[in-house]
């Protein structure tokens, strides 16, 4: 199998860890094993007593139950537990696809969305989101490309990187196109759960339709992301042991404490989002704030849902501006070509509760003292 480097994933690997503030990680505020052990009386004697053996290959009972506790019609043997929705996705597509399929990706996109359909010879076409609408995605464009060949239609709501959302409607038309042409469609929605306003939240799509698969994790609206637990939720019995009969070839099974964790988590889920909501939105009324104040250097589009935002720089070259901010701030930002895009963008991420302290940096960098050299002429 020959797959291009994943230009994110490498990004984060060459950064991640030596960088001082990171201001675009696209997880939540994580807690510690403790704090998760402190949710439930008993948890901590479980826990200990846990059997280190294999798992059940599709994920534990008990865990099956709390994420099928997360849809509306979806059952515990729906659910196919996988660890990280990295390796949902890297199954999925090794499972439906054939060299000479096409598929057409939400773009810009999580990169192995893509890559790893064109990996299996599977012909990509991107579905461009449009940065004057809001990075709106157009039903018409997708309509104009689906064909005999297209196989698979890959959506990414809410988005990453640009944290938009669309009304309930788009994602029943996506059903309805589903229907009519055949193609399945992989919905990965693992920032599901942080939208802003609440009464904009999607239904999940394998609760409307059978033609698809919902993904979902762990590390993003829970902020668990080190248990490394993924699920995706199916209606598709013929699509589930299919995805099932693939997972043998990769992980088999889920590590055990991460399945216990993962359960109970997930049986407070609730108070695990909120509280990434709360610090999402104080995060967001800074991040208004500086923006506004910052007209000549950023356009800035307020997201609808999620801990990252894809704002466009206007002062020069986006990369430049990263890398420079970087060696001299210590501050991490994404440039948007990681993503391929063309649009001058970068990712900023607002989902940890030390945001502040990166946002200040940035301040500082753009505001030097006076009599100081201004770095960005
Ligand atoms: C849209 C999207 N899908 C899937 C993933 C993979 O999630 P995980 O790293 O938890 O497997 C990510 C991670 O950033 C993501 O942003």
């Amino acid at each position: 199998m020959k797959i291009r480097p994943f230009q994110l994933e490498r990004y984060f690997a060459r950064h991640e860890f030596s960088t001082p503030h990171l201001l675009c990680t696209s997880d939540c505020e994580s807690v510690s094993v403790g704090d998760l052990l402190q949710l439930e009386s008993g948890a901590r004697e479980g826990l200990a007593s846990l059997w280190l053996g294999y798992t059940e290959s599709q994920g534990g009972p008990e865990l099956r139950k709390q994420i099928a506790s997360l849809y509306e019609k979806i059952h515990p043997e729906q659910i196919l537990a996988h660890s990280g929705a990295e390796e949902a996705i890297f199954n999925f597509m090794n499972t439906v696809l054939e060299a000479g399929d096409e598929v057409i990706v939400h773009a810009p996109c999580y990169q192995s969305l893509g890559e790893v359909a064109r990996s299996v010879g599977a012909k990509v076409i991107p579905w461009p989101a449009d940065p004057q609408q809001n990075w709106e995605l157009d039903l018409g464009f997708l309509q104009d490309h689906l064909s005999d060949r297209t196989r698979v239609v890959v959506v990414n709501l809410p988005h990453n990187p640009t944290g938009y959302l669309p009304d309930p409607g788009f994602l029943f038309e996506l059903s309805r196109l589903s229907d009519h042409h055949g193609f399945l469609v992989f919905s990965d929605e693992v920032y599901r759960g942080l939208e802003y306003d609440p009464s904009s939240r999607l239904p999940c799509f394998a609760d409307i339709n059978e033609r698809g698969v919902s993904l979902g994790v762990m590390s993003k609206t829970y902020g668990l992301a080190g248990l490394r637990i993924g699920w995706v939720a199916t209606s598709n019995r013929k699509l589930f042991e299919a995805l099932a009969a693939f997972k043998d070839y990769t992980t088999i099974c889920n590590s055990a404490p991460s399945e216990y964790l993962a359960g109970l988590a997930l049986h407070h889920h609730d108070r695990l989002a909120q509280r990434n909501l709360g610090i999402i939105r104080n995060n967001l009324k800074l991040l208004n704030a500086f923006f506004a104040g910052h007209r000549d250097l950023f356009a800035w589009e307020p997201p609808q849902a999620g801990p990252i935002a894809f704002p466009r720089y206007l002062g020069g070259t986006v990369d430049d501006f990263c890398e420079q901010l970087r060696q001299d701030a210590g501050v991490l930002l994404l440039p948007g070509t990681v993503y391929d895009d063309p649009n001058n963008c970068f990712r900023i991420g607002f989902g940890r509760a030390d945001m502040a302290q990166g946002l200040d940096k940035l301040k500082a960098y753009l505001t030097p003292p006076a009599g100081s050299p201004n770095r960005l002429l």
